[in-house]
C-alpha cells in the first residue's frame, strides 16, 4: 500500500486509542461479547472464507472461527480481571501497587494457515486492555480478513449507533513484506505481535530491537512426538493423524517428528501405513475431503523437494505423491537419522519417523531441533510423562501428554522457545504484555524516608 495511506492509518490508531483507553475495561469487554456474537452470526461465512483462501476443510475452517469466539469469551471475562499485585514496602507508611495501562497502537502481522484465529488472540486481547489494533493480514487471505473487520464493524455498530469512530480501532494494513518493514521499524506501533516462519520473523526481529520495541514473535515449529514402549498405540495413531495431516500440514504446530521406542515401531508403522493410504485428499469444499488442497504450488514443490532430498538419502518414503495441481497425499519418511532435513520445517504434510532405545534418548532427539513450539509424549507411564514435563524434559512452550501437538486451546498461552519467538499469546497471562505496568510506589506518611535505609541530610 501507499506510504501516505500507511501513515494515516497509524496516526488514526493512535488518536482513537486515545479515547478508548478512558473507557472502562469492563465497558471495553461488553463490545467484545457484543463481537463474539457477530462472529457467531457469521461463523459459516468467514468460515467459508477460510476455506477459499487457506484451503481448509469444513470443520477445520468452523473450528477456526469457533477459535476467535472462544477468545471473546475469555477477553469479556479478563476484561474484569486486569490485575495488579499489593507490595508490602519496607518503609513505614508506605505501599507499593502495580498498575497496568493500556499500551498505545498494537500491530499484528498473521500468516494464511490461520488468518482468523490468530488474530483474534491479539485483537481480543488488544481491545479490553484498552489498545488499537492495526492488522496485516496476509496476502494469500484477503477474504477472511476482510470478512474478520465487517463483523467488528457491525458489532462497533450494534454498540456505538450512530456513533461509528470505534470501527477505527481495528484498521487493516494491505501489503506484504514491505508493509511488514514499516510496522517493524515504527516507534508509534507500542507491540508488534508477528506470526510466519522463523525467516519472517528472523528479518523483522533486528528492525524491532534497534528501535527498541516490544515483540512477540509465533514463528515456526518442528513439533515432534514421542511414542514410548508404554503407549497405548491406537490413541497414539488417532493423535498422529490429526496432528501430521490436518491442515494438510500448515500449522504451526503440526506433527513433523515422530520418536518411536524400537520395540514399539512395527506395530505402529503397521497402523500407520493403512490410516494414511486411507485418507480422503482432494477438494476441500467436499465433504468427505479430510486432506486439502495446499496452499499454492511453491509450497507442493518445497514438499516434492524435501521428498526428493529424503529418497536421495536412502530413506524409505510413504505416500507424498501428487494428486493434481496442489493437492498431494501425505508422507511418511522412514528416517535412521535426524539430519538436517529432518531438522528443517518443511510446511507440508511430511512425517518423518525415527526409533529410540532409551527415554533420555527420546528426549535429546526431540529437543536437537532449532525449533521450540509444541511436544507431545503417548506413555501411560506416570514416570515417563512427568519426566518429559520437567527440567529435563521437553523444551518447548507446548507440552502434552496422549494428545498431538496441534489444536491447542485458546486458555493456556501459545508460543514457543529457541526458533519459534519466546512469544505467548491468547490465554492464561498472556495480556500483561498488551499493558504497560507501572510500579506505584505511595507515600501516605509525613515523611520522606528512603529505600535501603539510606541516610541523605539528615
Ligand atoms: C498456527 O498454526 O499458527 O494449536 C496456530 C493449534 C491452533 C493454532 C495454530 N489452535 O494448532
Amino acid at each position: 500500500m501507499n506510504r501516505n495511506d500507511y501513515d494515516s492509518i497509524i496516526e488514526r490508531a493512535k488518536e482513537i486509542q486515545k479515547e478508548w483507553r478512558t473507557v472502562p475495561a469492563p465497558k471495553r469487554g461488553e463490545v467484545i461479547r457484543v463481537f463474539g456474537n457477530h462472529l457467531r452470526q457469521d461463523i459459516e461465512k468467514i468460515g467459508t472464507a477460510i476455506m477459499k483462501d487457506a484451503k481448509k476443510i469444513h470443520a477445520e475452517a468452523i473450528g477456526e472461527v469457533q477459535e476467535a469466539i472462544d477468545m471473546c469469551d475469555f477477553a469479556v471475562g479478563l476484561s474484569r480481571q486486569l490485575y495488579g499485585l499489593t507490595i508490602q514496602s519496607e518503609r513505614p507508611e508506605h505501599k507499593l501497587q502495580e498498575v497496568y495501562n493500556p499500551l498505545g497502537v498494537v500491530g499484528v502481522i498473521t500468516a494464511f494457515n490461520f488468518p482468523c484465529a490468530v488474530w483474534a488472540w491479539n485483537h481480543c486481547i488488544a481491545m479490553v486492555c484498552g489498545n488499537s489494533v492495526v492488522w496485516k493480514g496476509s496476502p494469500k487471505a484477503k477474504n477472511v480478513t476482510d470478512s474478520c473487520k465487517e463483523a467488528w464493524d457491525s458489532a462497533i455498530s450494534e454498540c456505538f449507533f450512530p456513533d461509528t469512530k470505534f470501527k477505527d480501532l481495528l484498521q487493516l494494513v494491505d501489503g506484504d513484506k514491505t508493509e511488514a518493514e514499516w510496522m517493524a521499524d515504527d516507534s508509534r506501533i507500542n507491540l508488534l505481535s508477528a506470526t510466519g516462519s522463523t525467516a519472517m520473523g528472523k528479518a523483522l526481529a533486528p528492525r524491532v530491537s534497534a528501535r527498541m520495541g516490544k515483540a512477540l514473535y509465533e514463528l515456526g515449529g518442528n513439533n515432534g512426538m514421542i511414542v514410548s514402549k508404554h503407549a497405548n498405540i491406537d490413541l497414539a495413531v488417532r493423535g498422529i493423524v490429526f496432528g501430521a495431516v490436518g491442515t494438510a500440514g500448515q500449522r504451526c504446530t503440526t506433527l513433523r517428528r515422530l520418536i518411536v521406542h524400537e520395540s514399539k515401531y512395527d506395530e505402529l508403522m503397521s497402523k500407520l501405513k493403512p490410516a494414511y493410504a486411507s485418507l480422503p485428499v482432494g477438494d476441500n469444499f467436499k465433504e468427505e475431503t479430510l486432506v486439502g488442497p495446499l496452499i499454492n504450488q511453491e509450497s507442493a514443490d518445497q514438499m516434492q523437494s524435501a521428498l526428493q532430498q529424503a529418497k536421495d538419502k536412502g530413506y524409505t518414503v510413504h505416500g507424498g505423491e501428487v494428486v493434481e495441481g496442489c493437492t498431494v497425499r501425505p508422507a511418511i519418511v522412514e528416517a535412521t537419522e535426524q539430519c538436517d532435513l529432518v531438522k528443517t520445517e518443511t510446511f507440508a504434510p511430511i512425517l518423518y519417523v525415527l526409533k529410540y532405545t532409551k527415554l533420555e534418548e527420546a528426549i535429546n532427539i526431540h529437543n536437537a531441533v532449532p525449533q521450540g513450539l509444541s511436544s507431545c509424549i503417548f506413555t501411560d507411564s506416570v514416570q515417563e510423562a512427568e519426566t518429559f514435563t520437567s527440567a529435563v524434559g521437553s523444551d518447548c512452550g507446548i507440552v502434552n501428554i496422549n494428545i498431538g501437538p496441534s489444536g491447542a486451546e485458546i486458555g493456556g498461552a501459545f508460543g514457543g522457545e529457541k526458533d519459534t519467538g519466546g512469544g505467548r499469546e491468547s490465554g492464561s497471562d498472556a495480556w500483561k504484555q498488551y499493558m504497560r505496568r507501572s510500579t506505584v510506589t505511595i507515600n501516605y506518611g509525613k515523611s520522606l524516608p528512603l529505600a535501603q535505609g539510606i541516610k541523605f541530610g539528615d
